[in-house]
Parts: structure tokens; sequence; C-alpha cells
């Protein structure tokens, strides 16, 4: 069975909705998914994946959270990431989603290959925020079958 992670850091459980919407849309293609807080995941947990959904919400000053974020995305560069279709989500408050743009292109300067462009969604997701993510799981699933 193909396998899709799907790894996320959430300081108060706006991106960790997401994430899980993300999860819930993936599944229901009939794959098997993880989904895992970045604390518990391993870079073997991307490697190992036939496609991923990372996930952050913006912190600092535009950048994503420095202490288990920041280390495991720094961990992917230098991987060839280039065969995992890779998709990018999380929340924000008042910014205009710079932190997403500079992670995106983090990542395709590294070679990853990026579904679309990062998800971004304003605090926590409503029915409609909740509704793309789920299609945004089902279309990175779509992406393996
Ligand atoms: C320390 C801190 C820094 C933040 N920095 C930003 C920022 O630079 N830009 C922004 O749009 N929102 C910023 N926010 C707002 C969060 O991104 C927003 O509350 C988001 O919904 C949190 O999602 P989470 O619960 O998944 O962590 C910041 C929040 C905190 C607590």
């Amino acid at each position: 069975m193909k396998k899709i992670s799907v790894i996320y850091w959430s300081g108060t459980g706006n991106t960790e909705q997401m994430a899980e919407a993300i999860a819930a849309g993936a599944a229901l293609e009939g794959i098997s998914v993880n989904l895992i807080s970045v604390d518990k995941a391993s870079k073997e947990d991307v490697l190992k994946s036939d496609a991923v959904a990372l996930g952050c919400s913006a912190m600092g000053n535009e950048v994503l959270e420095e202490g288990e974020m920041e280390p495991f995305v720094t961990s992917l560069e230098g991987e060839n990431l280039s065969s995992i279709p890779l998709a990018l989500f999380g929340s924000y408050d008042w910014g205009d989603g710079q932190w997403m743009k500079d992670w995106a292109e983090r990542m395709e300067d590294g070679g990853a290959t990026l579904l679309e462009e990062g998800l971004i969604i304003q605090n926590a997701p409503d029915q409609e925020g909740l509704d793309l993510c789920r299609k945004l799981g089902a279309k990175l699933a779509a992406t393996i079958r």
C-alpha cells in the first residue's frame, strides 16, 4: 500500500486541524496515511513515503517555528526529494503569508516537487478551510495512485 506522511508543528492547534483534514482527505483515496507531530517524526518518515505534506504555522517574524520545525526542514535539505510529491500548509494570523512563500522557495531550490502553492489559512480553519485541506489531501493522494 502506498504511504503518505503528514508531518506538522502547531502551537495552538490550528495547523494541527489542517493536518487532520489533509490526512482525512488523503485517506479517502484508500492510501495509508501517517499523521505525525514533528517532534515524533524522523527524516525517514519523509524519505520512506510516496508523498508528503509538511505543515507549520507562521512564527517569529514570518519564519518556521525554530525549535522543532526549522531543524527538521534543515535536515531534509541535501536529501533528494524530487520523486516525492510534497504539499506545504500552515496557519497564520497578521502577516501576508511570506513565511510560506519563503518555505516553498526553499524546498523548490532544494529540488523538491511542490504539488501547488502552500495552503495557508488565517487562524483556525472554518468549514471552507477544512474543505480546502481535505481537497489538498485527496490531490496529494491522487498523484501517487
Ligand atoms: C510567537 C508567535 C509568532 C507569530 N508570528 C507570526 C507571523 O510572523 N506572521 C503571522 O502571520 N502570524 C504569526 N503568528 C500567528 C500564528 O501564526 C497564528 O496564531 C496561527 O494560527 C497559529 O497556528 P498554530 O496553532 O498551528 O501554531 C505568530 C504567533 C506566535 C505565538
